[in-house]
């Protein structure tokens, strides 16, 4: 077990020896600390200096990375082995970006063959609906996209959508419906032309129950406003691991791009499920977007341990959930095209990492991945800086920006940037009651306001963070960051050693809903659910308008 291992032990000993240090003061101590705690990778400069961190902490992490037997666990992750042990299947996510020619078997098939194909094939169809050779069941140019999916098949692709915004020339619009709550498809549907509208049903498993009420409604609401039963079938592709269920639902075969089951779905934006990032932004911003992300792939693989930038990220999360006890972790990217980041990383940080059980099914003794949150600075400065600032929680956070903006308005993007310095330095330094004191007595406060606001106005500081800069937000510097992430959960997983590429935790929620449907339609109330469920259900049953049952 994790905390038997000999580093473990040191670090736990180590902390009692520094948890008081501050870091105002490991910079007075040493003047190279910024050069030494920081480093460059793919574009992307990692300055993690203001960090509750030693060398000899980082010699400690790096040491449980080792006796965790990290760099041989990376190879089983590129080479194909199957790490998700209990699904019994790679995860090869990698794969899906690999500019090498080295294949990589799955069950003795060359899967890069696979890939390549597929994006081929993602390739053609995007210049065809580009110039006018695919088109609405009218003989009408594509003039919108929407991509029908939740979770995996739909936050990485908004993600870099929101991004590619400055850089897409294709002419399509790009929405996406992905909640089952109807007012998103209402609201989405309203302001598309149903005749110049491609709609791309996004499921790994062709079976989420979101996704194909959503497919359904839209395949009605074409119908009816094309006027025929077989209009929606122009208007439609799928991207699935399950190409028999896209067949059952009438999706035509040379409409069906392929996913498979080695790639989990939270990993899954390099593979045809980032094809609405293609039709929005046009396929060479895509392979963009790979090559940036395979270049931090030859990073993460390559690069020792001491200087990888994932590995860093990941070890540093450890030091604070497992031996400060944080229980966040927040992410805060000084740039609104990221603004959706934080909600693509939760999925992909606590859908992989949310596990009680180690490998072996065994309950674990330590903490596994905090909550993930976040919003784009400076909004989140007036939401919830309070209490990173002056809460009673340890809130460890990314910072992330570009250094150039992608729009040239005045000078907003210095005074963001102003702020996006200034918070790390503040939740860094704080402010002394002598420095309060200071500040008070200059700005000419009483003696009786001073004693009395002083303590409400000091900031202990030595609230960590992690700045990750970049000159610009583009395909390729987001693709870096986007696997820089990826192989940091991969690390946690790693040290954690619980298997970061399953999630039966959603499974019992699903179950559940499918039994309660019938429920609130009007059958029996099971017994078998607990007072307030059934108090729940009459309740609705009593308010709610008979739903009507979902087309099928
Ligand atoms: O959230 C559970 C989950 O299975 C995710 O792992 C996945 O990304 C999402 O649902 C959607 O699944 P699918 O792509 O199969 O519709």
């Amino acid at each position: 077990m994790l905390t038997e291992k000999p580093a473990w032990r040191s670090l736990r000993a180590h902390f009692d020896e520094i948890e008081s240090l501050h870091i105002r003061d490991l910079f007075a101590a040493d003047e190279q600390r910024f050069e030494s705690f920081s480093l460059e990778a793919c574009g992307l400069f990692f300055d993690f200096s203001k960090n509750r961190i030693t060398r000899e902490t980082l010699r400690l992490l790096l040491l449980l990375a080792e006796e965790s037997e990290l760099e041989r666990k990376r190879e089983a992750l590129f080479s194909g082995q199957p790490i998700n042990n209990t699904e019994n299947r790679p995860a090869l996510h990698t794969v899906l970006r690999q500019r090498s020619d080295q294949s990589v078997r799955v069950d003795g098939r060359d899967v890069l063959v696979d890939v390549r194909e597929e994006l081929d094939r993602m390739r053609e169809f995007s210049n065809a609906v580009f110039c006018g050779a695919v088109t609405g069941s009218t003989g009408r140019a594509f003039t919108d996209v929407v991509n029908i999916g939740i979770g995996g098949s739909f936050l990485s692709a908004v993600v870099v959508c929101d991004v590619l915004k400055p850089y897409a020339k294709t002419g399509l619009g790009v929405h996406f419906i992905s909640d089952v709550d109807g007012k998103e498809a209402v609201d989405v549907l309203d302001t598309l032309n149903p005749e110049t509208t491609l709609f791309i049903v996004s499921s790994k498993t062709f079976d989420t129950q979101e996704t194909m009420t959503n497919a359904r409604t839209v395949r009605q609401w074409l119908n009816t406003a094309l006027g025929n039963d077989d209009a929606w079938l122009r208007h439609f592709v799928a991207v699935t691991a399950h190409e028999e269920r896209a067949l059952a639902f009438g999706i035509e075969q040379g409409c069906i791009f392929r996913i498979w089951d080695w790639v989990g779905g939270r990993y899954s934006l390099w593979s045809a499920i980032g094809l609405p990032v293609v039709l929005y932004a046009g396929m060479e911003q895509f392979e963009q977007l790979l090559e940036g992300a395979y270049a931090m792939d030859c990073h993460f693989r390559q690069t020792p341990p001491e200087s990888n930038m994932p590995v860093i990220m990941a070890l540093l999360g450890i030091w604070y959930i497992d031996f400060f006890d944080s229980d966040a972790q927040a992410i805060l990217p000084y740039d609104r095209h990221l603004q959706r980041l934080p909600g693509y990383l939760q999925q992909l940080e606590m859908e992989s990492n949310g596990k009680s059980v180690t490998r072996q099914g065994q309950a674990v003794d330590y903490e596994t991945v905090p909550v993930v949150w976040g919003q784009s600075g400076t909004n989140g400065q007036h939401a919830f800086y309070q209490l990173i600032h002056q809460g009673t929680r340890l809130i460890p956070a990314d910072f992330i920006a570009p250094m150039r903006s992608s729009y040239d308005v005045g000078d907003h993007h210095a005074i963001l940037l102003t702020h996006f310095f200034a918070q790390t330095e503040a939740l860094m330094t704080g402010r002394t009651a002598t420095e309060v004191r200071q500040d008070m007595e200059s700005a000419g406060f009483d003696k009786a306001d001073i004693d009395r606001l002083l303590q409400h106005r000091v900031f202990a500081g030595n609230r960590p963070t992690n700045t990750i800069v970049f000159p610009e937000l583009n395909a390729r510097t987001l693709g870096s960051l986007l696997a820089c992430y990826e192989h940091k959960v991969f690390v946690q997983g790693v040290i954690w050693d619980i298997n970061s590429f399953d999630q039966w935790g959603v499974e019992l929620g699903k179950m559940l809903a499918r039994g309660i449907l019938p429920e609130l339609m009007g059958k029996d109330i099971s017994d078998n659910h607990d007072s307030s469920t059934r108090g729940l259900i009459r309740y609705y049953r009593r308010h709610a308008c008979r739903p009507k049952q979902s087309s099928s």
